[in-house]
């Protein structure tokens, strides 16, 4: 895995109901109003694998803990040829909702080895940063039933969240930086600006 030389590559890495796309299109919309070229994109995509992993939300039995893995790795592939390196090699910020780190996390939660699924994931260019928005377990869940309206689809039980959280918790990169989620959406808002703006505007990877 290697930093891209170009653009910037900040990730948005957490548990369900953590406010994470909110904050993406905050910062989107504040990166733009200051001249800057942003793309916000997210994982699973919209591909032919993107679109089959949305579909096992509700039946994850019919498809074993290794094709779902490698439903995510493959999606993740074609968005890196597709979007991400393309992107990043003509200098833009690209927002990424969810990257490896969620793999790490949630296949890692349903039996695989983190360190490996890294491993599988060596392809995929380095985040420049990935925001880890921490929140706690029942904080996440009453977001996701109260606030969304939704039920917890089958990646989001709350005992495998459990095990997802614990692995995030876990993960030490130099290029993860933690953010408390359970602020307001405008404090998080500043952290988030306060972490990606001077790493832009000094431009040195
Ligand atoms: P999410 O961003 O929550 O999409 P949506 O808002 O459409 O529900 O992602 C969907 C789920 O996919 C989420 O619960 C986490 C899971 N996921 C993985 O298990 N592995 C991965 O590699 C990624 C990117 C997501």
């Amino acid at each position: 895995m290697t930093h891209s030389t170009k653009g910037w590559l900040i990730v948005f890495e957490g548990i369900d109901g953590t406010g994470k796309s909110t904050q993406i299109e905050m910062l989107a919309d504040k990166l733009r109003a200051e001249g800057y070229e942003v793309v916000a994109t997210r994982e699973p995509t919209n591909s032919v694998y993107g679109r089959k992993i949305r579909s096992l939300y509700m039946n994850r039995e019919n498809v074993s803990k290794e094709e779902e893995l490698q439903l995510f790795i493959d999606d993740r592939k074609e968005h890196v040829a597709a979007l991400l390196a393309p992107s990043l090699a003509e200098g833009k910020i690209i927002l990424c909702d969810r990257y490896y780190l969620s793999t790490a996390a949630y296949q890692g939660a349903n039996g695989f080895d983190p360190v490996d699924i890294l491993e599988r994931n060596r392809f995929a260019p380095t985040p420049d940063l990935a925001l880890l928005f921490d929140l706690a377990l029942d904080e996440s869940i009453r977001r996701i039933t109260a606030s969304r309206g939704d039920t917890l689809n089958d990646f989001e039980q709350k005992e495998s969240l459990m095990a997802v959280k614990k692995i995030f918790d876990q993960m030490e990169f130099d290029y993860i930086k933690k953010i408390d989620a359970s602020l307001s959406i405008n404090e998080v808002h500043q952290l988030v600006s306060a972490a990606v703006l001077p790493m832009i505007e000094k431009g040195e990877k």
